[in-house]
């Protein structure tokens, strides 16, 4: 299980909901990888998918056309956990095994979560910030 009070928080609110929102999808997908049947698993990792969708076109929809200077690269790196993690899913169909899929979303995707949450939604968090003060 991961400790979702542990997650890096940025300066706007809906930003961080969002964020837990994800960490308690996560958390429900390790829970059934621990003790769920295979389809509760496939059910479990399809949600976090269209969570993770919901989540990146959320902050895309607000930085986009507004001068933000890094949406392409944040837009990138969205893009690219998107790819792995589809990847995840595809291996999870054609082989069934948990272990891998628990090491995909422990190690490499809470690695991701942490680095792309400090390294790029809490400068876009602080840009909107801004934007909505001035
Ligand atoms: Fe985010
Ligand atoms: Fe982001």
């Amino acid at each position: 299980m991961i400790d979702k009070t542990k997650l890096p928080t940025v300066s706007y609110d809906d930003m961080n909901t969002m964020h837990y929102e994800e960490a308690d999808l996560i958390n429900d997908l390790l829970a059934k990888i621990e003790k769920g049947s295979d389809s509760e698993v496939t059910s479990a990792v399809e949600a976090l998918l269209a969570h993770m969708q919901k989540h990146f076109e959320y902050e895309e929809n607000m930085l986009k056309n507004r001068g933000f200077g890094m949406f392409d690269i944040h837009r990138s790196d969205h893009n690219r956990i998107m790819g792995e993690t589809r990847m995840a899913y595809m291996n999870w169909r054609n082989f069934k095994e948990r272990e891998a899929l628990r090491e995909f979303i422990e190690d490499e995707f809470m690695e991701w979560l942490n680095l792309h949450i400090q390294a790029m939604d809490s400068v876009a968090a602080d840009f909107l910030s801004r934007l909505e003060d001035s």
